[in-house]
């Protein structure tokens, strides 16, 4: 993830630790500087977060508590952290913040899940040890054994590693193998972060993985949930390589030849509306994208036929797309729901399983962002559940 530079910040004798990314103060000015709250005007609780002032908390005393504000890399020794997150490890006076926080809100998840990664000592380039952590979301179990159940780490490796991968993003926890899920909770050392999975798993409030991920069913849950109660008992699952531990390879071997001849199996792999938009040709398009068999596949190779792929807007509406012959999915506007808009929830279906992305699409042109190696974060490739 790289951040433009945060110029604007002016240090507050912690060096690299009072620079706020960007990205970062962008969610603290969306989610707590509106209105009359944390801004210069409105300093609820004496503290403002909007406009570029979020390095002044760093360090500084809590009216509330004990705790400091923020502690860059300890999320359970900063008040902030405390009071935007499910289930405090620290009492908290007030509400949880943001105001108004709703689990199904995926702007203010996303926000909520910036902050948190920032205070737990996220990686940003601009902002001092940074390390660019490429398009690496977590997938890549590598081919080693990693101690769990095969079962287990399905389920773990569908729904939970976009975020506790390795680096985990926009948390404190990694969930790759059996020596994570053993260690204690951050949120309560009493109980192991397995425990504590099957908890947030099954909570009403806050589950896991927060909105508007898709959850795992009750099924997938018991898989977890019995092997936790069975005292985690070592797995021998040898972790094949996931689908973007692939070398870039055309899995159909069927290349699609035809320019730009009016077909809707043309240019698989390739941004469809981008190219439509810029040559203001060819249909106009919501939604369009290719689903391959594996993650690195090259620009115009086919990829897997009759795959659906269910994609919800912004107003909670659902429409299935099914794959043709060349891999591609497209929804027409003309074919859409009134006014069917984005940030869009997207899963890819399959007889095995689903796949789903954790985050919102913010587009519907989904080959801009899974092109083969993977831009903006994406891994790579839409893929078929593995
Ligand atoms: C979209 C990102 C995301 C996904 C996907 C996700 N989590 Fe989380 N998880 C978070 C964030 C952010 C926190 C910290 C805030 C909180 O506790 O709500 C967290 C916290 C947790 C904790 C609390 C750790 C503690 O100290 O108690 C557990 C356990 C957990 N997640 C398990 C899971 C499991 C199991 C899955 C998959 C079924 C999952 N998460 C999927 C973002 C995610
Ligand atoms: C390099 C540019 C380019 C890319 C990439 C591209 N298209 Fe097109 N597309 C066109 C042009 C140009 C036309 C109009 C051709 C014509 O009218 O002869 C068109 C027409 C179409 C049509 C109308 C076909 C018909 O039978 O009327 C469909 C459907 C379509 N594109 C789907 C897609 C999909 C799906 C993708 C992505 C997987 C895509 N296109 C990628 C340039 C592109
Ligand atoms: C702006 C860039 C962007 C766009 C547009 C986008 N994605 Fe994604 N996608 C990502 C990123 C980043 C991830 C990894 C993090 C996550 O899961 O949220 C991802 C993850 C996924 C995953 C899960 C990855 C895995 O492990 O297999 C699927 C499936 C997916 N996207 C499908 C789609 C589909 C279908 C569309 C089009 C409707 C789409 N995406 C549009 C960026 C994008």
């Amino acid at each position: 993830m790289v951040i433009p530079a945060c110029e604007q910040l002016t240090p507050l004798g912690g060096g690299a630790d009072a620079c706020v990314p960007a990205e970062v103060q962008a969610a603290f000015d969306r989610s707590c500087g509106g209105g009359s709250c944390h801004t210069d005007g409105g300093k609820a609780g004496g503290l403002a977060l909007g406009n570029g002032e979020a390095a002044a908390a760093i360090g500084r005393a809590s009216v509330g508590s004990a705790l400091p504000l923020i502690t860059i890399g300890d999320t359970r020794g900063s008040y902030l952290a405390q009071k935007m997150v499910s289930d405090p490890a620290t009492p908290i006076t007030g509400d949880r913040m943001p105001v108004g926080f709703q689990g199904t809100n995926a702007d203010q998840v996303a926000d909520v899940n910036t902050i948190l990664g920032w205070v737990a000592g996220g990686a940003y380039a601009d902002c001092g040890a940074g390390t660019d952590t490429g398009n690496d979301t977590g997938n890549d179990t590598g081919t080693v054994a990693n101690g769990l159940p095969c079962d287990v780490d399905a389920v773990l490796a569908t729904y939970c590693r976009s975020c506790h991968g390795d680096p985990p993003v926009g948390t404190v926890v990694s969930l790759l193998g059996l020596e994570d899920l053993l260690a204690d909770a951050p949120s309560d050392p009493t109980k192991s972060l397995g425990e504590r999975s099957v908890e947030r798993m099954n909570a009403d409030v806050a589950p896991m993985p927060p909105a508007p991920a898709t959850r795992p069913s009750a099924a997938e849950i018991a898989v977890v949930a019995d092997w936790v109660a069975a005292g985690m008992p070592a797995g021998d699952c040898t972790v094949g390589p996931g689908p973007f531990d692939v070398e870039p390879v055309c899995t159909s071997k069927k290349n699609w030849t035809g320019g730009n001849e009016e077909d809707p199996r043309m240019h698989p792999g390739v941004a469809c509306i981008d190219c439509h938009t810029s040559m203001d040709e060819g249909p106009d398009l919501l939604v369009a994208g290719t689903v391959y068999p594996t993650g690195h596949e090259p620009d115009d190779c086919y990829g897997s036929a009759s795959i659906l792929v269910h994609v919800t807007d912004a107003s909670d509406r659902t429409v299935e797309l099914r794959t043709n012959s060349a891999g591609n999915f497209l929804l027409e506007d003309g074919e859409a729901p009134a006014g069917f808009g984005p940030p869009y929830r997207v899963e890819v279906v399959s007889d095995v399983g689903t796949r789903a992305m954790s985050s919102a699409a913010p587009h519907g042109d989904c080959n801009a962002c899974h092109t083969q190696d993977g831009d903006d974060d994406a891994p790579g490739r839409v893929v078929l559940p593995w």
